[in-house]
């Protein structure tokens, strides 16, 4: 079971490994998102995808929640949310090469200086996803701030080698069309310029 450590303002978590054959019952492929938020984008996912399993993680359960209720109206049986802080799970609880895609959408900017070590998305979660994917596997990456992704930029780049290929643009065939995000929708509807990448595993 999770213990929680609570270290100044961030919240150091323990996690059992996650074995994705006994969770969704099957062999199939996972794809991940980091930070899922009400779970509109993985539901609609795992709707379209029936063959492949989906896990949505979010340190807040709040949000989650409304994730879980509408896989269980629609009695999805190819996916599942678990309350978790990213970077820990990564690091104890998903084994290496066991995912296809991991989605990180719209990852809470923090746009303050004081507060930007609270962004998801750092070196070190980089790596984690990097080693938790399966060769040839993808990062779909989308946000609304234009210097966090630049930040993302630069530390992409510090690990060029890990990757085969990197694209600044939306792969239309994962999140396009009517598979948006709740904050891409709010966002477009704002007006606001989005930014994406997409990193395939060397
Ligand atoms: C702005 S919301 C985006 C939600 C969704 N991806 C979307 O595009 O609609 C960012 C989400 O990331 C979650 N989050 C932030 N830091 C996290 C972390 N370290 N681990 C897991 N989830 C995190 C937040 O709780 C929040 O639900």
């Amino acid at each position: 079971m999770a213990r929680a450590l609570v270290v100044s303002n961030l919240v150091k978590e323990k996690y059992a490994p996650v074995v994705f054959g006994e969770l969704f019952g099957n062999s199939n492929s996972v794809e991940m998102e980091i930070g899922c938020g009400k779970g509109k984008f993985l539901v609609a996912r795992a709707m379209e995808n029936p063959g492949t399993n989906f896990l949505g993680i979010d340190r807040i359960s709040k949000f989650m929640n409304i994730g879980k209720t509408r896989a269980q109206k629609r009695t999805l049986p190819n996916i599942r949310f678990i309350r978790a802080e990213a970077r820990a799970f990564l690091a104890e609880a998903v084994a290496p090469g066991s995912v296809i895609i991991f989605h990180i959408y719209f990852p809470d900017p923090w746009p303050k200086r004081r507060h930007q070590t609270r962004r998801v998305f750092t070196a070190e979660l980089l790596k984690l996803l990097h080693v938790c994917l399966v060769p040839q596997g993808l990062i779909e990456i989308a946000t609304d701030d234009k210097d966090y992704f630049e930040m993302m930029k630069k530390t992409i780049a510090a690990t060029s080698e890990l990757w085969e290929n990197v694209r600044e643009t939306v792969n239309e065939r994962i999140l396009g069309g009517a598979m948006k995000t709740n904050y891409e929708l709010k966002f477009e509807a704002e007006g606001r310029p989005l930014f994406y990448a997409e990193l395939k595993k060397r």
